[in-house]
């Protein structure tokens, strides 16, 4: 474990700039300042106040039991239905006629869906699912593009009780499978196909490849939404058509009522070694934390917003900010299909405009290719309806930052920059708008009841101005309950480091306001465009091809994407692979054996890879050469010249 480089800290405080809170943005009870007192005064009394703002079958007497730690239960004697708070209680309560969702899809199709229309879908997925034979605490996954029918199985799927696994649509088939089998899947829900850059990509045909994979077989069914229209093979018994299903279905379905631990979904993400983590979320704690967060961190107006979250459900953010915590609010949201520049560079500013979008959340990665682009293109648009931006999944550059306020937001819009990961569920550190006067670069101050400290490698905590690792020091709703199958890991991942607190794997310094900057991951996880990407993963992909012999990947600094995947490969004596074609070669089967968010940006083949005394790769090395920096200590190699050899011959594309 590295610590976080040491900049100064004065580089990284955006020119020193602070924006006063905006006086427009409410600091009443949901995200004034007497709510960080009250949740400082009695944290949990603060969470169950949360948590009452949901709909409870039963209420809970209980807050928080902590006896099992690191495996918490929250609320755990009350009984609740997940999605029954998400659409039912909108629609009782008067509001079935507010839209949900306003989607469009790529090629420029739409369609608005109001609570009312959400809730006889969902109840229609739910009779079609039970129907099906999945019971409460089955798994089902699910690999769709961004279309209503993703928000629509993830909400059937949860007012069931059954558990969803959503697996990202740009993951192979390969992946897929390992994530199926790991969480014995008994259903698939996929499309024929999703609208991206223009064209269709298959998603099918990914998961016919994948349960053509050998192995023991869970999955039953595979329900197939027509999207693409792209043709696919079929499998007689096993496949069906989503829509040919649902047509037969009620519009309404009683739901039952879940224990507040009942598990709500599995998520899979990157760590330090090749197997993807089953993140567990459960179900009370988590809807907590999700609405409360979404509301304050938002400054949510449900009747007056249309708030737009531009992850893909495939990743937690829009597992808990396009799905749950916006549908427990009852907010009007857009949900887009496909990629930001089809069929031209300002597709996002025009559905900004066309929707009149009030609340932008999105990645740092993307506004750097929008600041690429030119202002010219969104200056191109009336951006006026915007009052809020949000940014999440990695370290927002000050430059980025106040391009984003200024070209963006037109000089007018507080931005919230929310750091927080799968594990945690929902955002944990945020400026709240109206409160935080904001520094541009800096997420900040942790939200009211959660606890946050930056520590040193002995666990001291570091002084002001002072850099360490990120640690949360209470447990909180949203947290991760466990890793799937794998509860020694989690412990093991996240709490051995500081016993009895969260180890984040970020780096964080303090300044001397007491305001968090986050300094990226520090261990060998990389964080490419805001993807996480583990470098354990990629070197198992790549040794996995018949002409590597040993691998090392790290993440270079790029300006654009964050992190850049870069590769070092020494190839097999013999190899049927010249040094001129591996790095296409070698690319191209990471992409195929992962997905092509995992692709390198570049490989290298070497002649040897620099190693400690005990054989353990010095990454820190190969990032300075990947940097194009200076190679840092050598002192602890086996052979000190091996970065000379390495230097003088590299190869790469
Ligand atoms: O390194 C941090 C970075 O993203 C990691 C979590 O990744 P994931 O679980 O995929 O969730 C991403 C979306 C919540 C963290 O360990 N990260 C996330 N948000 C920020 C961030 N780094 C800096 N600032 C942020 N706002």
């Amino acid at each position: 474990m590295t610590t976080a480089s040491a900049e100064p800290i004065d580089s990284l405080q955006g020119g020193g700039r602070v924006f006063p809170p905006s006086e427009s943005f409410r600091r009443d009870a949901v995200a004034g300042p007497e709510l960080a007192e009250t949740a400082s005064r009695d944290r949990l009394a603060f969470w169950a106040e949360q948590a009452r703002a949901l709909q409870w079958q039963r209420p809970f007497s209980e807050v928080l039991d902590w006896t099992d730690a690191p495996h918490a239960r929250w609320f755990a004697d009350g009984r609740l239905n997940v999605a029954v708070n998400c659409v039912d209680r909108h629609v009782l309560a008067g509001d079935g006629e507010r839209v949900a969702l306003h989607w469009e899809g790529e090629p420029g199709d739409t369609r608005t869906i109001t609570y009312s229309e959400l809730l006889g879908e969902v109840s229609r997925a739910a009779n079609l699912l039970a129907d099906l034979g999945v019971q409460p605490g089955d798994r089902v996954a699910v690999y769709l593009p961004m279309i209503p029918e993703a928000v629509i199985a993830m909400l059937a799927i949860a007012r069931i009780g059954a558990v969803h696994s959503v697996v990202f649509g740009g993951f192979s088939a390969e992946s897929l499978r390992a994530r199926i089998d790991d969480a014995g899947a008994v259903l698939v829900i996929t499309a024929d196909g999703g609208w991206r850059k223009g064209s269709v990509a298959p998603l099918k045909p990914a998961v016919d490849a994948a349960l053509a994979l050998p192995g023991e077989q869970t999955v039953r069914n595979v329900l197939v939404v027509r999207r693409g229209e792209n043709a696919v093979d079929w499998s007689e018994g096993r496949d069906l058509w989503w829509h040919e299903e649902i047509a037969a279905m009620d519009t309404t379905h009683e739901a039952r009522a879940f224990e507040a631990e009942h598990p709500l979904f599995i998520l899979y993400t990157s760590g330090t070694t090749g197997k993807p983590k089953g993140i567990l979320h459960t179900s009370g704690g988590y809807l907590t934390q999700a609405a409360f967060t979404h509301r304050s961190v938002f400054d949510l107006k449900p009747e007056q917003d249309v708030y737009w979250c531009t992850a893909d459900v495939g990743w937690i953010t829009g597992h808990s900010y396009v799905v749950y915590g916006p549908l427990a609010n009852g907010a009007t949201q857009v949900l887009y299909e496909g990629t930001p520049d089809s069929p031209d560079p300002g597709r996002w500013w025009s559905i900004v405009e066309r929707y009149g979008v009030t609340i932008l959340y999105t990645a740092p990665t993307a506004i750097r290719s929008f600041m690429k682009a030119g202002r010219a293109i969104p200056d191109a648009h009336d951006l006026t309806s915007l009052r809020l931006l949000g940014s999440v999944g990695e370290p927002i550059n000050p430059e980025a930052w106040l391009w984003y306020r200024e070209v963006i937001g037109g000089g007018r819009t507080p931005i919230v920059d929310t750091w927080w990961q799968t594990e945690t569920g929902a955002i944990m550190v945020s400026p709240l708008p109206g409160v935080t006067a904001a520094k541009p670069g800096a997420a900040q101050t942790p939200i009211p009841g959660i606890g946050i400290a930056v520590l040193d490698e002995s666990g001291e905590p570091v002084p002001a101005g002072g850099g360490g690792l990120l640690v949360v020091t209470e447990p909180w709703p949203a947290m991760a309950r466990t890793i799937w199958n794998d509860p020694e890991r989690f412990r093991e991942t996240y709490w051995s480091t500081f016993p009895g607190r969260y180890f984040a794997g970020d780096g964080a310094r303090l300044d001397g306001d007491g305001d968090l900057w986050l300094l990226g991951r520090v261990d060998d996880v990389m964080n490419v465009s805001g993807h996480r990407l583990s470098t354990a993963e990629i070197e198992s992909a790549l040794v996995a091809h018949p002409a590597v012999a040993e691998a090392a990947v790290v993440g270079a600094a790029d300006e654009a994407t964050g992190q850049a995947i870069v590769a070092f490969v020494i190839l097999r004596t013999g190899a049927e692979l010249t040094d001129a074609d591996a790095s296409p070669t070698l690319r191209a089967h990471v992409a195929e054996r992962i997905g092509p968010i995992a692709r390198p940006a570049r490989v290298h083949v070497v002649a040897e890879l620099p190693k400690t005394r005990s054989g353990k790769i010095m990454r820190r090395l190969l990032r300075d050469l990947a940097e194009g920096r200076e190679v840092g200590d050598t002192t602890t190699l086996a052979d000190t010249g091996v970065m000379r050899t390495i230097q003088t011959g590299m190869h790469a594309d």
